[in-house]
């Protein structure tokens, strides 16, 4: 990253990755959108530019960014591959976009099976929900291979569950799925009660989602 870099962080939440941008360009411009700006913090106390923006409708121009940073947005969105191809028109020449979402894969290797059973259905549950693609991201990086990127590649990170911060996540969601997890994908309550013991037993560890990342940066005149 250089230091006059103008940076886009899109779905920024509550602008933890917009803060860190800023940090290291300090001579450029960061960016943070959302299409819900009520979790960022008060003007005062931020150095980049907030903007309500919904990245499935609203426009930048071409070519004004050289760092696009989006995460754990795009899976969610239903014309998510579209989507990409708009953003990275945003992208300058030879600039940088760096996508991250959340993929179930390490689920079906659980050697729980209720365990399993249960965290296949809350994928099920949440793609039935919202639209969510929860094995996208292990498509990864062939979707910027599709956008017209180059110098892709692809890593991940998997996070344990248990009496941990990614268990304490999973609890959250059965909580929130609980209803559609009973009524509309078989789990029964003492199955669902296994889990929820176990996501607060410190000596349980498994594994639910991975959080996959993939690079790449548009074609600039050296790569013709
Ligand atoms: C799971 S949060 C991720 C927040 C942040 N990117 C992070 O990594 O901490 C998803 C965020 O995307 C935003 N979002 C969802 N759909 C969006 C859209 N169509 N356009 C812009 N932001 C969107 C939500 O409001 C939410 O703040």
């Amino acid at each position: 990253m250089l230091p006059h870099w103008r940076c886009l962080d899109i779905g920024t939440g509550i602008g933890t990755v917009a803060t860190w941008l800023s940090r290291r360009c300090p001579d450029g411009r960061v960016v943070a959108t959302d299409r819900d700006c009520a979790l960022l913090p008060p003007a005062a106390e931020r150095d980049w530019e907030a903007l309500e923006h919904d990245v499935t409708t609203d426009d930048f121009p071409n070519r004004s960014f050289d760092l696009i940073h989006i995460r754990w947005v795009l899976s969610h969105l239903r014309d998510r591959e579209a989507v990409l191809a708009r953003i990275v028109r945003w992208l300058a020449p030879g600039g940088w976009i760096l996508i991250q979402d959340l993929d179930r894969f390490p689920i079906a290797s659980s050697p729980d099976p209720v365990y399993r059973k249960v965290s296949e259905a809350m994928c099920d549950a949440v793609e039935a929900r919202i639209g969510t693609d929860t094995s996208w991201a292990r498509t990864f990086p062939a979707p910027l291979r599709r956008a017209g990127l180059v110098d892709v590649d692809t890593e991940a990170h998997v996070a344990p569950t248990g009496a941990t911060a990614m268990g304490r996540f999973w609890l959250g969601s059965t909580d929130q799925l609980r209803g559609d997890l009973l009524d509309q994908f078989a789990v029964t309550e003492p199955e669902l009660k296994h889990v929820r013991e176990q996501m607060v037993n410190p000596s349980y560890r498994d594994f639910a989602l991975a959080s996959v990342a993939a690079w790449g940066r548009r074609p600039s005149p050296r790569h013709a």
